[in-house]
């Protein structure tokens, strides 16, 4: 691989409890096992939610578990300088620092953010060649995108979010790069084909054709997502798997990779 050809993929949104290091940890895995090398920055330091999933898979082996892949991985503390200057230029530096140290070795570095607006936050979208943005089945989670109107879904307002993705499409195009691919993955949805779910749906295909995302099919609900944390594996690493439902689990997680498109 040449140097400095690590492919960014940003898992981020600007809501808490989205799925975000829930599906980091997934596609984590899903690359793994494609033999991918691949290393994870945690940014948020305060959860640390994929950095002590990964611990517990660290464990899981230490304790006499069978053999799985590993990412290399790393957690950014957000600055505490009380200067913004000199907060965000120590923040830029941490991340320049992790990304230096991963981006030779590895074909894919995943960047998990925190549910809020930091600094590294932006940092890491800015730097996103594919931005994955996790969204659940809910009007208050498409508002993080857009106000869509629930009875025509014409599109009426752009979220603080929305705007902050494409000042980072626009300052990576202004860099000579590619153009970012910003994904919007659904999480958590309800098994039943509901009403809302229909509606949600219709709300996101009336905004993908205003700001430009990919909208592709995520995970469902499931008990199987978070029930193997403390164990570190997911269900991808499972040898054995005894019911339709993991079936099923897997194949979505395998599909969310597969639209990933960098593979
Ligand atoms: N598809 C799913 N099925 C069932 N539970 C899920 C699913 N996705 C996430 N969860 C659960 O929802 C909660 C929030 O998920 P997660 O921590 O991944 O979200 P997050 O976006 O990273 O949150 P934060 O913004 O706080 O970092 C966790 O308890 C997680 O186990
Ligand atoms: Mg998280």
């Amino acid at each position: 691989m040449e140097k400095n050809d690590a492919h960014i993929i940003v898992l981020g949104n600007e809501k808490g409890g989205t799925g975000k290091s829930t599906l980091a940890m997934h596609v984590v895995v899903g690359l793994l096992e494609k033999d991918k090398k691949v290393a994870v920055i945690d940014l948020d330091a305060r959860q640390k939610s994929v950095a002590r999933y990964l611990q517990n898979r660290q464990s899981f082996m230490a304790n006499g578990g069978t053999h799985v892949a590993m990412p290399e991985f790393a957690v950014i503390m957000q600055s505490g300088a009380s200067v913004i200057k000199d907060r965000e230029a120590e923040d830029q530096e941490n991340l320049k620092t992790a990304l230096d140290k991963f981006k030779d070795n590895v074909d894919f570095i995943i960047i998990d953010c925190p549910g809020n607006d930091t600094y590294l936050s932006r940092l890491a979208h800015a730097l996103a060649d594919t931005l994955v943005t996790p969204l659940n089945d809910s009007f208050i989670d498409l508002d993080l995108l857009g106000e869509v109107s629930p009875t025509d879904f014409q599109v009426k307002k752009l979220s603080f979010y929305t705007e902050m993705v494409w000042e980072s499409r626009k300052f990576r195009s202004a860099s000579g790069k590619p153009p970012m691919d910003w994904i919007v993955v659904r999480t958590r949805l309800a098994s039943l084909d509901s009403r809302n779910n229909k509606r949600v749906h219709d709300a996101l295909q009336a905004l993908q054709k205003r700001i430009m995302f990919r909208y592709v099919p995520g995970l469902y609900e499931r008990v199987i997502y978070k029930e193997l944390f403390p164990s570190g594996l997911t269900i991808l690493d499972l040898e054995k798997i005894n019911s339709l439902s993991h079936v099923a689990a897997r194949q979505e997680v395998r599909s969310v990779v597969d639209s990933l498109n960098v593979l």
